[in-house]
Parts: structure tokens; C-alpha cells; sequence
């Protein structure tokens, strides 16, 4: 069976995967004048909806785009109506769903959007999520540096906006150098994210992870292993890091809503750590995939976050 999605939902319509969705004029195709979220469909349950649709309207808000008042339940409707078209709900159904939103379709040209604009456009897509390939479990990641340095001024560093020319560029440098991911650094070199995930550290019982003031996201999977680590017996915290850190770590891992938590055993060509895989980095995994699968609830039930963004 092929793994490409059959349908994608657009403003309220479910429309054929094949064929034009979306207009020339969209500001999202023009511009990259949009924002997004990607989550995780597992059994049908969506892990942390509440947390990304906050997300969605921070970003929305920082990018002034008016989203509609009904947007939470626009999207929750959407994202059942498409799970469902797609055969993607049922137990067993592992998927990945991607929310889309733009300041939507303007005849003029020009960067300023015209007063009274146009409806934003909304877009969910869904694709069914294959476990990581053995390799990434056993061998795990390697990283480099991009050469793209992210500014902890720039007020849009920390939104997820659809504007992704700098993440696909250093995604390009990763392939280049034979690694599978570029680690971003800040403009005065510390250490920020890579390129669709958060870093994670292990220093002996510290988990450490970049602050929000590092020009990251502030990333769903990220402030859930910061309230999962002291049950852990592990002390989280959240400061400037620098790639001495990250090469002297026991253990390093990159996070995120669909490839959930994944071990990093290389930087730069050299090995972190023992080269392979640990246990915090094991542990993590198993505990998050458990939550995400609705077998634990720490995470979203647990009251206020550590490492949330207001
Ligand atoms: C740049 C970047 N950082 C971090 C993350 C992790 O965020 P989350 O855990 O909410 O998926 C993502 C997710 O796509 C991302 O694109």
C-alpha cells in the first residue's frame, strides 16, 4: 500500500490529494507568510492537540494574522473528517498530521497585506508514520554545524512560521557532509536547535537543553521531558550551551512530536559519549512513546510545564 496521502482538507472541504488546493496568490506560496504545527495521531488519539493549537495562535499573533474565533474546533473537526478519509484512525493507525495556516490569497502584490484581508487559509495534510529506521535506534544521528546562525533578537526565531528556506538550507549542508542533521547555532555561538527538533544533553544526572532565549522553538516534546526528567531521577535545566558541551555530553538526543526522541552519537565525526545509544536517551524514548500511545499520562495532564513559553 502506498503511504501517500489520498486527501488533504482545505477551508472545510475534503478535496482529492491530486490536483490544485490552494491559490497562485496565497501569501503562503508567495511569501511564506503562514505558520503550521505537526503532531502526532496515534490510535486516533491526538497527542497534545491543546499544546500545538497554543502554539499555532502564539505564532498566529506574532505574525499578526487574524486566525477565525472558531479555529480550535475548525481544526479538530478537520483533522477527524481526514484521519477518517485517510483509514488513519483506527488503534492501530500511527500518523503524522500537519496543520497548515496562511494569511490566505490577495490579488495585489507587495509585502504589506491590504487592510480588510482576505480569510486566512487553513490546510491539514496526514501521512501515515513508519517507526524510525533500525539504524536510527542502534547507530543514531549524526550532526554537524550549519553554517546559518540564528539570532536570539529576532523576534520570529522562536515561531513556527512556514518561511523554512534556513532549515531546508541546513538541512542540505547535513546531506552534504554525509550527516543527518545540522545543529543551529546562536549568533554568538551557542548552542540553539536543529532543524525540526530541540537538543538534549545528558551530564551525568543533568538533563540540559538550550534555554527558550536561545532562538528555538519552544518545542511540545521538549517542555514534556523537562516535567518527565526529576521523575526520571534526572535534574533538568535549561541554559546557554555550547558545542563543547554537546561533544563533552555522556549522552546527547533531539526531540520532536512525530520522530519522538531520537539519540545523537555523533558531532562534528566524533563520537559522543560511548558512540552508541544510553540509557537515559533509551528510557526517554520508551517513556515518551508510552505516553503518546495514552499508557502514561505524565505530560499533558501534569499541570504547569517547566520550559512552556508564556
Ligand atoms: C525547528 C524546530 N524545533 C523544534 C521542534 C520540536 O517541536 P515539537 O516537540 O513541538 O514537535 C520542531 C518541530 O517540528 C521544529 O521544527
Amino acid at each position: 500500500m502506498s503511504d501517500d496521502p489520498a486527501h488533504v482538507w482545505v477551508d472545510g472541504r475534503l478535496l482529492p490529494a491530486e490536483g490544485a488546493h490552494v491559490s497562485t496568490f496565497d501569501r503562503g506560496f508567495q511569501l511564506g507568510d503562514g505558520i503550521f504545527e505537526t503532531l502526532r495521531a496515534r490510535g486516533g488519539r491526538l497527542t497534545e492537540l491543546d499544546e500545538h493549537l497554543a502554539r499555532l495562535g502564539r505564532s498566529a499573533t506574532g505574525l499578526d494574522i487574524d486566525l477565525p474565533a472558531d479555529i480550535d474546533a475548525r481544526v479538530r473537526a478537520g483533522i477527524r473528517t481526514l484521519l477518517e478519509a485517510e483509514g488513519l484512525a483506527g488503534p492501530d493507525d500511527d500518523a503524522s498530521v500537519r496543520i497548515t495556516v496562511t494569511r490566505g490569497a490577495f490579488r495585489g502584490r507587495g509585502l504589506l497585506p491590504p487592510p480588510g484581508a482576505a480569510a486566512p487559509t487553513i490546510a491539514i495534510q496526514a501521512w501515515p508514520i513508519s517507526p524510525p529506521p533500525a539504524g536510527h535506534l542502534t547507530d543514531s544521528l549524526h550532526l554537524v554545524t550549519s553554517d546559518i546562525r540564528r539570532d536570539p533578537e529576532n523576534p520570529l526565531a522562536t515561531l513556527k512560521t512556514t518561511s523554512r528556506a534556513d532549515y531546508v538550507h541546513a538541512r542540505l549542508e547535513a546531506r552534504r557532509a554525509g550527516a543527518d542533521d545540522a545543529l543551529f547555532l546562536t549568533t554568538d555561538g551557542h548552542l540553539s536547535e536543529a532543524t525540526s527538533a530541540n537538543v538534549f544533553l545528558v551530564r551525568s544526572s543533568e538533563l540540559a537543553t538550550p534555554d527558550l532565549a536561545c532562538a528555538i522553538l519552544p518545542g511540545t516534546t521538549r517542555s514534556w521531558i523537562l516535567g518527565w526528567a526529576p521523575g526520571a531521577g534526572l535534574r533538568p535545566t535549561e541554559g546557554w550551551l555550547t558545542t563543547r558541551d554537546l561533544a563533552e555530553a555522556d549522552e546527547a538526543f533531539l526531540c520532536s512530536s512525530v520522530a519522538g526522541i531520537l539519540p545523537v552519537t555523533s558531532f562534528e565525526g566524533r563520537p559522543i559519549g560511548t558512540g552508541r545509544p544510553g540509557p537515559v536517551t533509551l528510557r526517554a524514548r520508551a517513556e515518551r512513546e508510552a505516553f503518546i500511545r495514552g499508557e502514561s499520562p505524565q505530560g499533558s495532564t501534569a499541570g504547569p510545564r517547566p520550559g512552556t513559553a508564556p
